[in-house]
């Protein structure tokens, strides 16, 4: 089907002359007397030439062009002006008209005319069309690639959790205490204004700051007693060792430097080298006050827990000799419910996953237990 034309011009003979012509080059023509009759045409249907008068008794040709452009942008608009006008006609091609038409008419030129305009029309829905679909499919790719980051962080997660539980084979008292830490760690760190990348690495360097203890013997690492000189030499190996270890999977090796410094103290009286103040990571300064924290508010073989109030007292003495002042702040701003809160978390989730273990193992063995993984929430990348 030829495409549509809407003629508007006062003159009849001119009308009909135009209208002859297009007709006979396959054109589907409509005529009108006058821009509002056009204007109204315009309402109920698209065009996809609209040929108009400038000069007409009432609205004119330049108010015609201003209703269809607004109406339909992919219509293409040519202005006739008298050959007199030529200024006018390039004042209405700024206005949004594709080409002018001088009269009196040569109609070949008018054809043209059309046919330059209709390609022109053509290539600028082209070009949308492009546009539109390269946005698309950029959304789509994005949509895409958000789910493989997703999946990879979840891969990472289980991957935290593996090397976790591979520890608390070897000493069951680390179990909840590195869980804890990694959260105590995080609330702090968070006040800290560290970005979401610092975030990630303290909440698993600290989740694995003792992995190197799968590497020390049973008889110094599970010994009830005090540790000899050259036991506590060996036992100290752990932070290195763990370094050595986290250090070589690519995703945890920013994660290390926090596993290598954990047991480092402000004052520098810390191992394995000694490190002072702002030479220590901020993660392993955050990180030894949760282990403090920690490690005053669980019971232990020898004593009950002590109380947050306790922990609180001790952490504030040892401000600037085992601990950085600046962190000590942050931690005493934090109210007593955060840490309880995070102690009742861990805690349900050590129970609940222990009720799920014997559970399978009672009724269906060849089942297994899934993954461990999935039984403790929240997970870092949910932490975060
Ligand atoms: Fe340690």
């Amino acid at each position: 089907m030829g495409s549509s034309v809407l003629i508007v011009d006062d003159e009849p003979s001119v009308c009909q002359l135009l209208s002859n012509r297009l007709k006979h080059e396959g054109f589907q023509c409509r005529t009108c007397s006058s821009a509002e009759e056009a204007a109204g045409l315009a309402q109920e249907k698209a065009f996809d030439v609209v040929i108009s008068d400038l000069r007409m008794p009432g609205i004119s040709g330049l108010d015609l062009l201003e209703i269809v452009r607004k109406k339909h942008p992919r219509t293409a608009f040519l202005m006739v002006t008298g050959v007199d006008d030529v200024r006018v006609g390039i004042d209405a091609m700024k206005r949004g008209a594709d080409d002018y038409i001088t009269k009196p008419f040569q109609l070949d030129g008018v054809i043209a005319a059309i046919e330059r305009a209709l390609q022109r029309k053509r290539l600028e829905i082209e070009v949308e069309t492009y546009r539109e679909n390269l946005e698309q499919m950029a959304e789509q790719r994005t949509k895409q690639l958000h789910i493989a980051m997703k999946r990879i962080e979840g891969t990472y997660d289980e991957t935290l959790e593996a090397l976790g539980a591979a520890l608390d084979l070897r000493d069951t008292e680390t179990e909840g205490h590195s869980r804890r830490v990694s959260r105590c760690c995080l609330e702090m760190a968070k006040k800290m204004e560290c970005t979401g990348e610092q975030l990630k690495q303290i909440a698993r360097g600290s989740y694995l700051h003792d992995i190197g203890k799968i590497g020390i013997p049973d008889a110094i690492l599970l010994k009830p007693g005090r540790l000899t000189e050259e036991e506590t030499a060996v036992m100290q190996t752990h932070a290195r060792v763990g370094y050595d270890l986290v250090s070589r999977i690519a995703f945890l090796a920013p994660a290390a430097e926090i596993v290598l410094t954990h047991q480092e103290q402000y004052n520098g009286t810390g191992y394995p080298q000694g490190l002072m103040g702002q030479e220590i990571p901020l993660g392993a300064r955050i990180f030894a006050v949760a282990d403090t924290l920690d490690a005053m508010t669980s019971d232990r073989p020898y004593r009950r827990a002590l109380s947050l109030a306790v922990a609180r007292a001790e952490i504030t003495r040892e401000s600037g000799r085992q601990f950085d002042p600046e962190v000590v702040r942050v931690f005493l701003s934090i109210p007593d419910h955060v840490w309880e809160k995070i102690r009742l978390e861990v805690a349900g989730a050590r129970l609940f996953s222990t009720a799920i273990r014997s559970a399978f193992a009672s009724t269906a063995p060849s089942v297994g237990l899934p993954a461990e993984a999935s039984l403790v929430p929240p997970r870092m990348s949910e932490v975060l």
